[in-house]
């Protein structure tokens, strides 16, 4: 199965990288594979240096952001050589232990080193749910037709306009701006 959050990389000069990213685990979170694309910063970071925090998150205001590469309010705090998000709910910190680079989305496997609860999960909500599939849409738009994106985000919409709080609200307008302006 697949567990989608946040993932924190170092950059070329060792400071935080942040994407999303939706790691293969089993349900008691022992066993990871992540699949960075061979064209992704995150895939660059990792070749270079193997340690990277995947976070469970609820925010999906900074996920849309960190997604499309835009500025977000996220925060970083330093834990051995690594960047943790102290937004999250709870993190993983990894290494990465063998690489499978035969297709464009790379298979790295990688063992938890340390894990922490940082607080409690909001919760669910079908808003949230919705920006999920909206943002994984629009990562993908280079690839899918504009009136399959169109179509899509129009039926994730009423999900959105009954559910969602201001941050999901900011998330929604943000990603309906970055279609209109074709980005
Ligand atoms: C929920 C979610 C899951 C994602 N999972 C992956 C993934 O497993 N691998 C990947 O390469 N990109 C994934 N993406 C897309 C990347 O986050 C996005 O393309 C990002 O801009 C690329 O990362 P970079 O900043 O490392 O280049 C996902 C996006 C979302 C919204």
């Amino acid at each position: 199965m697949i567990i989608e959050g946040l993932l924190t990389t170092c950059d070329f000069q060792g400071q935080p990288h942040v994407a999303p990213m939706g790691p293969v685990v089993d349900e008691k979170l022992e066993h990871w594979r992540l699949r960075p694309f061979q064209s992704s910063s995150t895939f660059e970071n990792l070749r270079r240096y193997p340690y990277a925090v995947f976070h469970v998150v609820d925010d999906v205001l900074s996920l849309a952001q960190t997604a499309l590469g835009l500025e977000s309010d996220l925060q970083f705090a330093k834990v051995d050589n690594c960047w943790i998000l102290p937004s999250a709910c709870h993190w993983y910190r990894l290494q990465v232990t063998e690489w499978d680079l035969s297709e464009s989305r790379s298979d790295a496997q990688a063992v938890v080193l340390e894990q922490r609860i940082q607080r409690p999960f909001w919760g669910w909500n079908r808003a949230k749910h919705a920006i999920i599939e909206a943002t994984i849409l629009l990562t993908r738009r280079h690839i899918l037709e504009s009136s399959f994106i169109e179509q899509e985000l129009g039926r994730l919409e009423s999900a959105v306009e009954k559910t969602a709080g201001t941050r999901e609200r900011q998330a929604w307008e943000l990603l309906r701006q970055q279609v209109k302006e074709g980005r």
